[in-house]
């Protein structure tokens, strides 16, 4: 079977040619949608097909795990933010009034950065795959901003927006702020050294009851994840688990 590459990027995509067209078709009909502006939010379900609407499902109920655990969340590997912008609807909904309850982005928005040999050659990814439009971050700084306005408690800024290579964001970040605990972790930088690195600086930030969740565990297109985990946690440390509803993703809980 020939891969299929996504437009922007030389990654591979495991959809076949019609999935592809179907998806190419659901594209055109959202953005010549008859449904008026002030009626898109509500109905924007409209185009969710099954597979971008179980990664909502895994992450409302890996939200469900952090509720009764203390202490922030950090994505690692951001792109276009939407996992983000979740994570913070998903606090409007479950805990509008936690201000402890920060949600850290960290990405260089400008792709990869530090892809090395042990990154494999399936992906076809290189330094600077990935990257998205200029300025994005404050793009999605106004969503993030504009979910907050939408929820208690607004003039507490809950986000935050790291930019820059994770080697050197992620510990000079918690360096400033020694009073992280931190209630989930998301891995998905898909390259071995930021993922290394900032499992490294985050470790003495968990505590019994951190969830992880990790994108590419066990996955052959990048195999640098999972030699980070195992160089850093150990594998046999953790129970990796997975949902039913998607099949890439897993997450483990510090025990
Ligand atoms: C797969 S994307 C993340 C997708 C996102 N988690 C989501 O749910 O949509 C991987 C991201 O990791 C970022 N990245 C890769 N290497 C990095 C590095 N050394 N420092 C910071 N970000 C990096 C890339 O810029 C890219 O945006």
């Amino acid at each position: 079977m020939d891969e299929i590459k996504t437009q922007k990027h030389d990654a591979i995509v495991l959809s076949s040619q019609g999935e592809k067209e179907l998806q190419g078709r659901f594209v055109e009909l959202l953005k010549s949608t008859p449904v008026p502006d002030d009626e898109l939010l509500p109905n924007l379900g409209l185009y969710l097909s099954s597979k971008s609407f179980s990664r909502m499902l895994f992450f409302y109920e890996i939200y469900k795990m952090i509720v009764d655990t203390h202490g922030v969340v950090m994505e690692f590997g951001v792109r276009w933010g939407q996992t983000l912008s979740l994570l913070s609807a998903l606090r409007g909904i479950f805990e509008p009034f936690n201000r402890h309850r920060k949600i850290i982005g960290f990405d260089t928005f400008e792709g990869f950065r530090g892809t090395g040999e042990i990154d494999g050659n399936r992906s076809n990814i290189k330094d600077g795959s990935f990257s998205v439009s200029a300025d994005y971050e404050g793009y999605l700084s106004e969503i993030l901003a504009i979910q907050e306005a939408l929820n208690p408690i607004p003039h507490l800024r809950k986000f935050d927006l790291i930019k820059g290579d994770a080697v050197k964001t992620v510990p000079a970040y918690l360096k400033d702020h020694p009073e992280t605990t931190v209630s989930l972790a998301i891995f998905d930088f898909d390259i071995y050294k930021p993922t290394k690195a900032a499992l490294e600086a985050v470790k003495p930030h968990l505590f019994k009851g951190s969830v992880l969740v990790f994108d590419e565990l066990c996955d052959d297109i990048f195999p640098g994840e999972t030699v980070a985990v195992r160089e850093v946690l150990g594998l046999e440390n953790l129970r990796i688990k997975r949902m039913p509803m998607t099949a890439r993703v897993s997450y483990a809980v510090i025990e």
